[in-house]
């Protein structure tokens, strides 16, 4: 397989070794181990210098529908534990966060996994509910999929590495409890745990939030449509735009989708630097 220098480079920066010929590495697959033989991506991606490359914040937006935030016609009254957690500062919210126990998760979880970054981060990703790996270390996103995440960050100047707020993110998940064997998230632990995450934008005030897979996109948004009919524009989430796209951990499965999450991640870069 011959990649051009433009495949390589985004390839590079996304964590992916690709064998060449004359290297003398053996044929890697994927990031660290991924399953499958790495192909070609299509469409061909622009390198990460290329910034004019980039999926255009305007041609999105011209995408975007009015509807997208598709928010209830009439919002449901807020119970007293909503005003009260949407009043919470961050020490409170902590607090209130690691002592939660609103739902069963609360029996099994070993801590809770608050969130990770710089509280005024632009950026905001939302992932899905802490794992094994999170349950035990207290963090978001430190096993394989976190890996990912980490080099697609990496890949448009981005990371949860100490940094100033243009260039450190800040990574919450829908959930602050792992679910047991990590099933899915219940509709009725998203719906107690999303005034955390609600707080948490509150505060951050991002300028851009990314949500990663389905439940980040039914938490912020309300919609259970699929993830690839709603990436590629832009949505709104009180009143921050907001980009979605797939989650890292099926990007390890689908190694030709994580052009894609690069292409919404360009997406994003493109709709900070316009202001939105
Ligand atoms: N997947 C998520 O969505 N969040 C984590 O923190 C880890 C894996």
């Amino acid at each position: 397989m011959a990649w051009t220098e433009r495949q390589r480079a985004m390839l590079e920066a996304m964590g992916v070794r690709v064998w060449a010929p004359d290297s003398g590495d053996e044929p890697v697959a994927g990031l660290d181990a991924a399953p499958a033989p790495a192909r070609p991506i299509e469409p061909e991606p622009a390198p990460v210098a290329a910034q004019a490359a980039r999926p255009s914040a305007q041609q999105a937006a011209s995408r975007a529908s009015p509807t997208s935030p598709q928010a209830p016609a009439i919002a449901p009254a807020r119970t007293a534990r909503e005003t009260d957690i949407a009043a919470m500062d961050w020490p409170a919210l902590r607090e209130a966060v690691s002592t939660c126990q609103a739902c069963d998760l609360c029996q099994s979880r070993r801590q809770t996994v608050f969130g990770v970054g710089n509280t005024q981060a632009h950026w905001m990703i939302v992932g899905e509910a802490p794992g094994e790996q999170e349950d035990a270390q207290g963090e978001p996103f430190v096993g394989q999929a976190g890996r990912l995440l980490d080099s697609l960050l990496r890949s448009i100047g981005q990371s949860r590495a100490e940094g100033p707020a243009p260039q450190q993110v800040f990574i919450a998940n829908t959930l602050k409890c792992r679910p047991p064997r990590n099933r899915n998230p219940q509709p009725d632990e998203l719906a107690l745990c999303r005034p955390f995450l609600l707080r948490q934008v509150a505060l951050v005030k991002p300028k851009i939030i990314i949500a990663m897979g389905k439940f980040a996109v039914q938490s912020l948004l309300g919609s259970d449509e699929a993830i690839g009919r709603l990436r590629g524009r832009v949505h709104q989430f009180a009143g921050v735009p907001l980009v979605v796209t797939y989650h890292p951990a099926y990007l390890l499965r689908q190694l030709t989708e994580k052009a894609k999450s690069w292409e919404d991640l360009c997406l994003a870069a493109d709709v900070v630097e316009r202001g939105g």
